[in-house]
């Protein structure tokens, strides 16, 4: 494909607080302002640190005061952002098309596959990214790659059904990712639950393996127990990644 294109300084982002969070609003900004058109009446808000930039790029650009556009969350914290932000809140299952889905992403290779759920929200995430006629990642600088897994060290993100957690995990070190592991709450109290009561596994696979992600995704995707997989592949149409000079990258 064509090389990443350079956008200059977005004009209006206010000072950042650190470089990471000005260039998160950066890549956020920029895709808001290119992407959420105002005749679209159904927006997907993503999860993780970068998307409370989306929508406050929605509520400065006026795009909130249209009382027939609504707002559907892939995860708790996100449907909390809509809730706070008084954004009109809806579900996939009332709005099964979107026209725009923006969310993170914890890597992005150059063919724009991408790992996320390193916030478990990836059930949720790739059937707002799937119902979306466009999807749209945004990201700061860390997450631009060429190979996943070459800066998201933990590896691939799996949802799993929490009674059939050992025996995914057996499969996944038999598929080729020996050091894949339950992920468990900071607290370590217990394994993480996500959002739709299952476990998650972190699944690091060696290079090669990563340089496929779709045959990777597939293999994952046909053990039994596995709910979803955070690989991403040929669903994003541009992933915006702000720059610590303040430039926005373009794939
Ligand atoms: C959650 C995700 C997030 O989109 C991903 O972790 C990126 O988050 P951040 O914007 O905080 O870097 O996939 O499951």
């Amino acid at each position: 494909g064509s090389p990443p294109a350079l956008i200059p300084p977005h004009p209006k982002v206010p000072p950042p607080t650190t470089v990471i969070e000005a260039s998160k609003r950066l890549a956020a900004w920029t895709a808001v302002d290119r992407h959420v058109l105002p005749e679209y009446k159904v927006i997907g808000i993503g999860s993780g640190s970068t998307v409370p930039y989306v929508v406050e790029r929605i509520v400065s650009q006026g795009l909130a005061r249209n009382k027939d556009r609504v707002f559907i969350p892939t995860s708790f914290q996100s449907k909390e952002l809509i809730v706070s932000a008084q954004l009109l809140l809806g579900d996939v299952d009332q709005y099964p098309v979107i026209d725009v889905t923006i969310d993170g992403a914890d890597e992005v290779d150059e063919t724009l596959n991408c790992i996320k759920g390193g916030g478990a929200c990836h059930l949720r995430e790739k059937v707002l990214a799937e119902a979306a006629d466009t999807f749209i990642v945004v990201a700061d600088y860390r997450k631009n790659s060429d190979v996943l897994g070459k800066n998201f060290k933990q590896g691939v993100p799996i949802e799993v059904a929490q009674f059939a957690y050992a025996k995914v995990l057996q499969n996944v070190h038999l598929v080729g990712s020996p050091g894949a592991t339950l992920r468990m709450a900071k607290s370590k109290a217990g394994p993480v639950v996500t959002d739709n009561g299952n476990f998650v596994i972190d699944a690091p696979f060696p290079e090669e393996m990563m340089r496929d992600p779709y045959t990777l995704l597939t293999r994952i995707k046909m053990l039994t127990g596995v709910v979803e997989v955070g690989l991403f592949c040929h669903m994003a149409k541009a992933a915006y990644f702000g720059n610590q000079d303040g430039s926005v990258t373009v794939k």
